[in-house]
């Protein structure tokens, strides 16, 4: 019997804000639009996001957008292309409009205006005074921008396939993408989507490390598709660490409570960030503070009975305060840490975050390859969101332009995409689609070897080993050697039994081997750059290299290379903002 085949104009894989955005632009007019999710779609990890999206709407403070460019090129570690930056934050202000206008909740100013707050490494007029750029649904922003998107795509009438689990990108011989091979969660049934052109749209890959704000989806599934597509993973080494995960179980505690005048202290009640960044404090950019963090305990100012994490104070924001625009926070830190923020202190330490490395693409969200010497579009594949890489980050990625990059990129693919979307579809051949489907075959056997949720520990606690806020030569040559161990143990794993846990196991095993693509992706392009910029923090070069490391790096699976391409420093239509010492 042949494969389960449906047709659409675009498919997109990933319901979070980039996946919806894009999904909105192409179902309004009128394309026929399939969103495939492995969750629920108000379940994709967009509804974590809690502080805010950035835009220079001026609400509480001046601000414009050429001064949240300079401060996202800065916080980049001017490792970001100027050209996709400044499109970003111009595009910031009407994004949020067209957010409101499509009615987000915002929370709001007494003038009724939205409500923003400042957010670390913000600053008005090229590096002055703090800036509040971050505009917000009390810590809830991401829930209530996603909730508007998928209710805008039902209107829309885009159509979404529910808990389908994306196996493999279909590639035909020339390299174009002609759609993908998905599996239907609940009944285990393979199911080929053909489509003139596929976004992917899936998000992070924090599963990769043991401690993360990440949620259980996010395994890097479209990264480690495009690796497996022949497209290199653009800046991998550069991973962010939120600095205030609760302690111990990575949870995200907003930046937002120290936008709010929440501040770190250590063991000796010792506001510490006042040594590390003068200036800014606790709304330095989040390397920075991570790095704070892991200092003070590394040097025994950590508190707790083992000294293995700072506190976050907020009580003295006082409780109307606390519940009116962090209720969220109080929540989680009752939840998770036992501790009511309104009375006492929460403890912290950096979580994983966020990938600021990701498929390479243009501003048009269209995935480039390199090709001999050059870099070519691959012919009907985009990526847009956290699984992306533009590069608006660069080494370090600037709190709530998260929420900006997923919608404004999601938005740009989708419009893009609806321009150059070819007539005709190709058809897929056999060969194409038996190498997905074998993908999938693969698990349909049992391997005696470790479990998958074994290996699956071993590598995340690896991976925090080895590849984590400050990491050296000889950490990481060490780490690289043990990753590579235990993917080789992959071939063997023994999966649940299928009898009892269904076919769950196999999608375990699939993430598994996504994860894996991922963590050696950052380990591998980590050990490689030998300098410190941004979150990749190297104690044995502790300096910023620009004469030999200001290029972007690429990871190939195939022999686990590593390749460079240059950055691009000039912007669209201001001057470059040219490299300087970092400080805040
Ligand atoms: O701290 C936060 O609310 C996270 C925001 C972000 O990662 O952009």
């Amino acid at each position: 019997m042949g494969l389960a085949k449906r047709r659409f104009d675009a498919l997109i894989i990933g319901a979070g804000g980039a996946g919806l955005n894009a999904a909105i632009q192409l179902a309004g007019r009128e394309a026929r639009v399939a969103v495939v999710s492995k969750v629920f779609p108000t379940r994709s990890h967009t509804v974590a996001a809690q502080g805010g999206v950035n835009a220079a709407l001026a609400n509480v403070l001046p601000d414009n957008w050429h001064w949240h460019m300079f401060d996202t090129v800065k916080g980049s570690d001017y490792l970001g292309d100027q050209d996709a930056i400044e499109y970003m934050c111009r595009e910031a202000i009407p994004t949020v409009y067209e957010l409101e206008h499509n009615g987000v909740p915002f929370s709001r100013l007494d003038n009724g205006k939205i409500y923003q707050r400042a957010f670390g490494g913000q600053s008005q007029n090229f590096g002055g005074a703090q800036a509040a750029r971050t505009c917000a649904a009390a810590d809830r922003t991401g829930h209530a921008i996603l909730h508007t998107l998928y209710q805008q795509n039902l209107r829309a009438r885009t159509h979404f396939f529910d808990e389908y689990f994306a196996i493999d990108l279909i590639r035909d011989d020339d390299g174009a993408i002609l759609g993908a091979l998905v599996l239907e969660i609940e009944t285990g049934e393979p199911l080929l989507i053909e489509a003139k052109a596929t976004v992917l749209a899936t998000g992070g890959c924090g599963q990769a490390f043991r401690t993360t704000s990440n949620a259980h989806i996010n395994t890097g599934d479209g990264m480690a598709m495009a690796l497996r597509a022949g497209v290199p993973l653009m800046d991998m080494e550069f991973y962010q660490f939120h600095p205030t995960g609760i302690a111990g179980k990575g949870m995200l505690i907003t930046e937002g409570v120290r936008g709010e005048g929440g501040y770190l202290v250590n063991k000796d009640g010792e506001r510490f960030m006042e040594r590390y960044a003068p200036n800014a404090k606790d709304l330095a950019s989040r390397d920075v503070v991570s790095r704070a963090i892991v200092t003070e305990v590394k040097e025994g100012r950590g508190c707790g009975p083992n000294g293995e994490h700072v506190l976050l104070k907020l009580d003295h924001l006082g409780e109307e305060i606390i519940n009116k625009r962090l209720p969220g926070i109080r929540e989680t830190g009752k939840i998770f840490a036992g501790v009511d923020a309104v009375r006492e202190p929460l403890p912290v330490f950096p979580t994983a975050h966020y990938a600021m490395g990701g498929i390479p693409t243009d501003r048009f969200g269209r995935v480039l390859a390199p090709i001999g010497t050059g870099e070519e579009v691959v012919p009907g594949l985009y990526a847009a969101g956290e699984c992306a890489c533009v590069s608006v980050h660069g080494a370090n990625r600037l709190g709530g332009n998260s929420l900006l990059d997923i919608l404004v990129f999601g938005r740009a693919a989708g419009l893009d995409l609806m321009q150059h979307m070819e007539s005709n579809h190709r058809p897929m051949s056999e060969a194409a689609v038996d190498k997905a489907m074998s993908r999938l075959e693969r698990w349909d056997r049992k391997g005696d070897g470790i479990s998958v949720r074994e290996l699956r520990d071993e590598f995340r606690k690896c991976m925090e080993d080895h590849a984590g806020v400050f990491r050296t030569e000889e950490i990481m040559d060490e780490g690289v050697a043990r990753l590579k161990a235990l993917r080789d143990q992959l071939d063997d794993v023994r999966l649940q039994d299928h009898s009892r846990v269904f076919n769950t196991a196999r999608i375990e095993a699939l993430e598994l081997e996504n994860i894996m693509a991922c963590g050696m992706a950052i380990a591998v392009s980590a050990l490689h750059r030998r300098e410190s910029r941004g979150a990749h923090s190297r104690p044995d070069y502790p300096s910023r290299d620009d004469a030999n490391w200001m290029k972007h790096s690429l990871y190939l699976l195939d022999g686990d290379r590593a390749e460079y391409k240059p950055v691009q420093t000039r912007p669209l239509s201001v001057e470059t903002f040219p490299p300087k010492e970092r400080v805040y």
